[in-house]
């Protein structure tokens, strides 16, 4: 790919029955990097994973993968985990893994051997030789997961591979990803758990309702947002309450508000010079999910006023 990139989608548009799913979405996702699609139920993440896969086709734009215009001649060296997990439960767990290699061009033989190393890497072994039907709900996650990079893709599309797997597998899983790139391979995944994208992810792409409302870095993402002062003084009132901004709000004793644009120095100097008193004072960055819950919130509201505009214009 001589331009870096895994991933390039441009201008996606996908209807089901008439209502767009997936409006105009673009997409950029550099070789070797660990991305997060981030959005609420419904935003449009699925849709958008099996266009670039080629599962489905879109209506409108166009998308390259690994290089390819037909995404499905790019096959065998991409690994899915599809929202709707399967396995053929009277199959080891061995060779549930080898074929899903075998699928992906991997002969047998070596599929079987890998899948043996795979599973005990990810404590499961003992489970080697067993059906798959005697697994439980989490560990047949994981050896589907494992059947996902058996064949050893250069690009592994995750969806929700997190939801379902208790912490300890979560946390196996985070650690799978990681390897993955350290490898080389691109890993881009769903989520609605905003802490994995945080740990995991060099780049985002928060979709709401079709669209993409934020693409890049996760700090970028962040300082979307202003840091959070938290405030407790001495004085109930005096001169600093001009060093506060109007829309500081009062919870019991404790101040709360965003930091002013003009940062910490004016306002230390305005609390200091006005006698607050000052007992308590933190500034805190807000977390991803506070960024997500913004910029999804924001989308939702712009949402409403452009559907506003549209009834008025019709009338
Ligand atoms: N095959 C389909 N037929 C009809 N509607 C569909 C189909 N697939 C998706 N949709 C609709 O498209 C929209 C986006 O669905 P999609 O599954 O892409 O969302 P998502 O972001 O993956 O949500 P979730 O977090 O719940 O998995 C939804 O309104 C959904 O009802
Ligand atoms: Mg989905």
């Amino acid at each position: 790919m001589g331009n870096g990139l895994a991933i390039e989608a441009k201008g996606l548009f996908k209807s089901f029955d008439g209502k767009e799913a997936v409006r105009g979405i673009d997409l950029a996702v550099p070789e070797g990097s660990i991305y997060g699609i981030l959005g609420p139920n419904g935003a449009g993440k699925t849709t958008t994973l099996r266009m670039l896969l080629g599962i489905i086709d879109p209506d409108r734009g166009h998308r390259t993968l690994l290089g390819h215009e037909r995404p499905l001649e790019a096959a065998g060296i991409v690994g899915y985990l599809p929202e709707e997990r399967g396995l053929y439960p009277a199959m080891h767990t061995r060779d549930a893994i080898a074929f899903m290699g075998a699928l992906r061009g991997l002969p047998l033989a070596e599929g079987r051997k890998r899948a043996e190393q795979l599973l005990g890497e990810n404590g499961l072994g003992e489970y080697v030789a067993k059906p798959v039907k005697s697994l439980s709900k989490g560990m047949a996650q994981t050896v589907q997961l494992l059947g996902t990079i058996v064949h050893r893709p250069r690009l592994v599309v995750l969806d929700e591979p997190f939801s379902g797997l208790d912490a300890i597998n979560q946390g196996r899983l985070e650690h799978l990803i990681r390897e993955e790139a350290t490898a080389g391979v691109t890993v881009i995944f769903s989520t609605h758990v905003i802490a994995h994208a945080e740990r995991l992810c060099e780049r985002i792409a928060i979709i709401a309702d079709g669209r993409i409302r934020f693409e890049g870095g996760v700090a970028d993402a962040r300082d979307r947002l202003r840091p959070q002062v938290r405030l407790r003084t001495r004085a109930a009132d005096g001169p600093w309450r001009a060093a506060l901004p109007e829309e500081a709000e009062q919870r019991g004793d404790v101040w709360h508000f965003e930091l002013p644009k003009a940062g910490v120095e004016p306002l230390l100097r305005g609390l200091i010079d006005g006698g607050a008193g000052i007992e308590e004072l933190s500034i805190e960055r807000p977390g991803l999910h506070d960024a997500f819950v913004a910029i999804a919130g924001e989308a939702a509201a712009r949402e409403m006023e452009e559907s506003a505009l549209a009834v008025g214009e019709a009338a």
